[in-house]
């Protein structure tokens, strides 16, 4: 008899967005003429840019030629774009990273879900709250997890609570973790973190032999000098810390699909008999296994971000954006309510109305404003009474949505 992986019976519900969509799909078949605004799940609006375009339209045609197509590729990526990482995300901002110490994917969501592979089922899970929920369901899923209970909090995680009281910047934990979840700019709080507070968890995770997981999938839309880009900017980041960078919100990649993920080979973990084995040979061997790579003409379309023509077409998304949220910190500030984030992150992170119920102001939004947004708690139990609007629409859809916040709340 084949058995269910009952780990997943442990799960609450659907995924966030999912249940989300499905909540917005009722209610626009209740009401067939409403003109629903999504600024709910994080996805980009704007077309790609033309030298990504150019790019891609190219590298297509060359798999249309016997002398220039291509079969599989290196599963963990051409060259040419480990290459264009290497120089420009890492070398040019003085981290050591080479390009070989970089994995090209098809997501960050994927592979920060899959990285649990490479790690021991007994590993102490330590996560902010609010959280992406991926980290957190698939913990559940892999069977790292006690039961959840009605928050939303599952026995043998470590949350750290991240909320206005603690300026959005968790304590250490107090008792023992091994892997310790950030993501900064952050999802779904729209913060970021200085150097001294990245520098403060990698000496943490140096001195108690922890692993970092730092998604830094949203690091484009980072406008402050002075924050860093990349963990590996912090001294001992390498030893620390894998890192995932997406070119999803980067440059419009959620429909197109390529990220990658860097493992330092100095990066190590302990065997039961105490024999030290570096992370980057079991990823390399996991990546070998259950993955064929990118295809060709998208990861050239992903070179092309890099390029002369890419890099200003690619910034001036980003910046498209960043205004969109600032008209609606801008626009919500106007009706008295306190954000947070949204300047260097595409992502306004607001405190509910009324101190309402982060379900009860998803509620409201769409039924009198025909506007959908994320509520706080279904990112974890310390979001409830927040909710997050996403920058990512068109300037008109922003501007309408300013418009019925006013009215709705003014
Ligand atoms: C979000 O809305 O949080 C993101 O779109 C989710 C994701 O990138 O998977």
């Amino acid at each position: 008899m084949a058995r269910v992986n009952e780990h997943y019976l442990k799960l609450k519900a659907g995924y966030l967005f999912p249940e989300i969509g499905r909540r917005v799909t009722a209610f626009c078949k209740a009401n067939p003429d409403a003109k629903v605004i999504r600024l709910g799940i994080g996805d980009v609006t704007e077309p790609l840019p033309p030298a990504i375009i150019e790019a891609m339209h190219k590298a297509t045609d060359e798999m249309a030629d016997r002398s220039s197509f291509r079969g599989y590729g290196p599963e963990q990526g051409y060259d040419f774009l480990r290459n264009a990482i290497a120089d420009n995300d890492y070398k040019a901002r003085g981290c050591d990273v080479s390009a070989d110490e970089i994995f090209v994917s098809d997501g960050s969501k994927c592979d920060s879900g899959n990285i649990l592979d490479i790690f021991g089922i007994d590993n102490v899970i330590a996560v902010t709250d609010p959280v992406y929920p991926v980290y957190v369901d698939t913990n559940v899923m892999s069977g790292r997890t006690g039961a959840g209970d009605n928050a939303g909090r599952y026995g043998g995680i470590v949350y750290m609570p991240a909320t206005a009281e603690n300026n959005f910047t968790p304590e250490l934990p107090t008792q023992h973790v091994d892997l310790i979840y950030l993501c900064y700019p952050n999802n779904p709080t729209g913060t970021v973190a200085t150097k001294e507070t990245l520098k403060k968890w990698v000496d943490f995770a140096k001195a108690n032999d922890a692993i970092i997981l730092y998604d830094a999938a949203y690091e484009a839309f980072i406008t402050d000098p002075s924050i860093p880009h990349s963990i590996y900017e912090i001294e001992g980041g390498r030893d620390v810390a894998i890192e995932f960078r997406s070119f999803s919100k980067t440059a419009g990649f959620t429909g197109t699909r390529c990220a990658f993920t860097v493992i330092p080979k100095t990066l190590t973990g302990t065997t039961p008999t105490g024999e030290r084995i570096d992370f980057h040979r079991l990823w390399n061997r996991r990546h070998c296994t259950k993955f064929n790579g990118v295809s060709y003409p998208i990861q050239r379309a992903a070179e092309a971000v890099y390029s002369e023509a890419g890099k200003p077409q690619v910034a001036a998304i980003i910046k498209f954006y960043l205004e969109n949220a600032r008209l609606l910190r801008e626009g919500l500030a106007k009706v008295g309510i306190t954000t947070y984030g949204g300047v260097n992150a595409p992502y306004v992170w607001l405190k509910t109305p009324n101190n309402a119920t982060s379900w009860d102001f998803f509620d409201l939004l769409l039924s009198k404003a025909n506007l959908v947004g994320t509520p706080g708690s279904g990112f974890g139990a310390a979001g409830e009474r927040y909710f997050r609007l996403s920058a990512f629409n068109s300037r008109a859809n922003i501007e309408e949505a300013v418009n019925r916040i006013g009215k709705l709340l003014g």
